[in-house]
């Protein structure tokens, strides 16, 4: 990959091919930050059931999804307010970095109607966590029947996952684009795009920053799709 990333431009929608630490603090202020960074959780095990799962989870390892993220990437003087997905095993250590740089934050979840049968000596993987943290100004929006803090939803099937190994859910990035305040939305570990589909769907402007070249032309096609589907109904 070379030093200079590589711009998508697509109507006023930005999508970057490259690192999103190195060229997430020179695009400067968005209203928010709404990102599924790489989780941190232990990624051994799984026996039968997880090599009937067509390798989801060891793609996951592959493309080192399981290894967490440099949560100053997360930075209060950038944007108004960020949402951030995390893993069980994250919070511990996500919730005291976010404590004290926004006004406030809410701890909500993505309730899975299909979760996996299994609990590994844990609990069911019913829940997956995101916290959406804010500075004065930029707090949930929504009418009250919009602000609920689950979000209940089936995970994506395989076949509409683009070969993704983590594809969020478009009715969970929809409800949570609704709680967002302000006109511009970032995504920096943007994967296939699902925050910029809910955000242009949304009326709102979209950039998206992805490094692994296939999950980036995925991001590609399926934003251009929603923004053309939204010029022809303008
Ligand atoms: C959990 S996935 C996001 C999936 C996304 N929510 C979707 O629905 O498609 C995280 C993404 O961040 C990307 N990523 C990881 N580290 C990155 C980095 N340093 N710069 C840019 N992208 C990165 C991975 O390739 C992966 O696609």
């Amino acid at each position: 990959m070379s030093a200079v990333p590589d711009i998508v431009t697509i109507g006023p929608h930005r999508l970057y091919l490259g690192d999103a630490y190195a060229i997430r603090p020179t695009l400067g202020w968005m209203d928010a930050d709404v990102t599924d960074p790489p989780y941190e959780f232990r990624a051994e095990g799984g026996g039968e059931y997880r090599k009937a799962r067509n390798g989801n989870m060891d793609q996951i390892v592959r493309e080192q999804l399981h290894k967490g993220f440099d949560h100053r990437i997360i930075n209060p003087l950038l944007c108004g307010a960020a949402v951030v997905f995390c893993h069980n095993d994250q919070l511990s250590k996500l919730l005291p970095y976010l404590d004290g740089l926004f006004e406030r934050f809410a701890l909500c979840m993505w309730r899975k109607r299909n979760p996996q049968p299994f609990a590994n000596k844990h609990y069911r993987p019913d829940v997956e966590f995101y916290v959406h943290c804010w500075s004065r100004g930029y707090h949930p929006q929504g009418d009250i029947d919009q602000k609920d803090r689950v979000i209940e939803a089936y995970s994506v099937r395989r076949e509409a996952k683009f070969g993704h190994p983590t594809v969020k859910p478009d009715s969970v990035m929809d409800k949570i684009i609704t709680n967002i305040a302000g006109r511009t939305v970032c995504d920096p570990f943007m994967g296939t795009g699902s925050t910029g589909v809910a955000a242009i769907k949304a009326g709102l402007i979209f950039t998206g920053i992805e490094h692994n070249p296939d999950h980036f032309a995925t991001a590609v096609a399926r934003v251009t799709q929603v923004y053309e589907a939204a010029l022809a109904k303008a």
